[in-house]
């Protein structure tokens, strides 16, 4: 396992590996990493002639508000012990500067239509435009064949995908299911900033999605339903609770609307966001 900080040294072993018709499968990462993103490793590892590269690389361009940037939790030394018990000799972990990935200003301006004006693009102003600078910068040095994301954030591969369709990357996207701890908690790297209480009482959050889903009662009505039933918790700040379909992210208000819908929700819990979802 080589760990690679520059993106000429990056590119020559790529480019070493895909003469070789080796498959480039890609995990991109802002690191402290936890057992989601091993899962989506060990999917990765299920190809055949497979070369891992997981990038690790806290973006600023994603993040629309500063304190959040500066909390966000960084633990390179315990993520590089944790992939050095998965990866194989010749898997990369790419670790670059923010002056390399961003040597000057990166002024680009994406559109995504309808998708980035809802939920999470609405309640963070240019976190999409954040993500697609950086995953595009990521797929042109790494050139994946290959590129693994969590459901979870599941209007962020929404937004991957529309980017790889618009700009022509020949790369596949895979989604992977969102792991969760015992009590129902969806694993994210923001969950260690909460505290002992507030994590035991974040596994409401998929508690009430799931009870969501027995319910034989209206769309209109679930909402209703659903933020009162976060709003019993009283350390819990509901942001949204939307149910849209799996493809456009449409909103949808009818059950016998012909397509997969997915609850969305956000929660607040002290100064910690989190986000889940789940499938109806
Ligand atoms: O999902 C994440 O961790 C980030 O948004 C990503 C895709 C690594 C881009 O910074």
């Amino acid at each position: 396992m080589k760990i690679i900080e520059k993106i000429n040294y990056l590119q020559f072993i790529v480019k070493k590996f895909k003469k070789k018709n080796k498959i480039i499968s890609f995990i991109p990462t802002m690191g402290s990493l936890h057992e989601g993103h091993l899962s989506l490793i060990k999917e990765a590892k299920k190809g055949k002639n497979t070369i891992i590269i997981v990038s690790i690389f806290v973006n600023p361009t994603q993040f629309n508000n500063l304190k959040d940037l500066e909390k966000y939790p960084r633990n390179l030394k315990k993520d590089i012990f944790l992939l050095k018990n998965i990866l194989c000799e010749n898997d990369i972990i790419f670790t670059p500067s923010e002056e390399e990935m961003y040597p000057t200003i990166d002024n680009r301006n994406f559109y995504f239509g309808d998708l980035e004006n809802v939920m999470e693009g609405k309640h963070r102003k240019g976190h999409f435009n954040g993500v697609a600078k950086i995953v595009s910068k990521l797929f042109d040095f790494v050139k994946p064949d290959k590129a693994f994301f969590g459901k979870k954030d599941f209007q962020q591969i929404a937004i991957i995908e529309n980017l790889v369709k618009n700009y022509n990357y020949k790369v596949e996207i895979i989604p992977c299911e969102t792991v969760r701890e015992k009590n129902g908690l969806a694993m994210s790297s923001r969950n260690i900033l909460l505290s002992n209480e507030e994590r035991k009482n974040a596994n409401n959050i998929y508690k009430i999605l799931k009870e969501s889903r027995e319910k034989n009662i209206s769309i209109s009505d679930l909402k209703h339903w659903v933020k009162n039933k976060i709003n019993e918790n009283s350390h819990f700040i509901l942001e949204y609770f939307e149910i849209r379909d799996d493809i456009f992210l449409k909103d949808v208000n009818s059950w016998k609307d012909d397509c997969k819908k997915i609850g969305f929700i956000a929660v607040k819990i002290g100064n910690v966001r989190l986000i889940d979802n789940i499938f109806y």
